[in-house]
């Protein structure tokens, strides 16, 4: 962030507002599968809470943690932009729609096996 304020020419906290406010920028390393649940109003309506309780319980980890073999990372964000689908999760680049407690299971159960579970809602 140092290098980025003066290769543009700025007060070092601009480059912090920035990188502190927008979610998709980490400051962390994550790891290989970066799971962000949206816990914002719809989603929250629709048991976006049972989903995290789900995550947390099989990775053992809480939000803004990584697990210990740098294979999941959880984050909670803000509206992804896929309400008409709540609850829903980023994992990487896919989205996970209209979720269910089962569903996120089975989701994880498939990427610690290494296989790729259907995105989309
Ligand atoms: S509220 Fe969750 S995607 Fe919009």
């Amino acid at each position: 962030m140092h290098e980025v304020a003066g290769i543009l020419e700025m007060s070092k906290i601009r480059v912090y507002e920035v990188a502190t406010f927008y979610t998709m920028f980490n400051r962390e390393p994550v790891g290989k599968y970066h799971i962000q649940i949206c816990t914002t109003t719809p989603c929250m309506l629709r048991d976006s809470d049972g989903i995290l309780d789900v995550i947390k319980n099989k990775l053992g980890i809480g939000v803004g943690e990584t697990t210990k073999d740098n294979m999941f990372t959880l984050g909670e964000v803000e509206c992804l932009g896929a309400c008409v689908n709540a609850p829903m999760v980023q994992i990487n680049d896919n989205y996970y729609e209209d979720l269910t407690t089962k569903d996120m299971e089975e989701i994880i159960d498939d990427l610690k096996a290494n296989r790729t579970p259907k995105a989309g809602p």
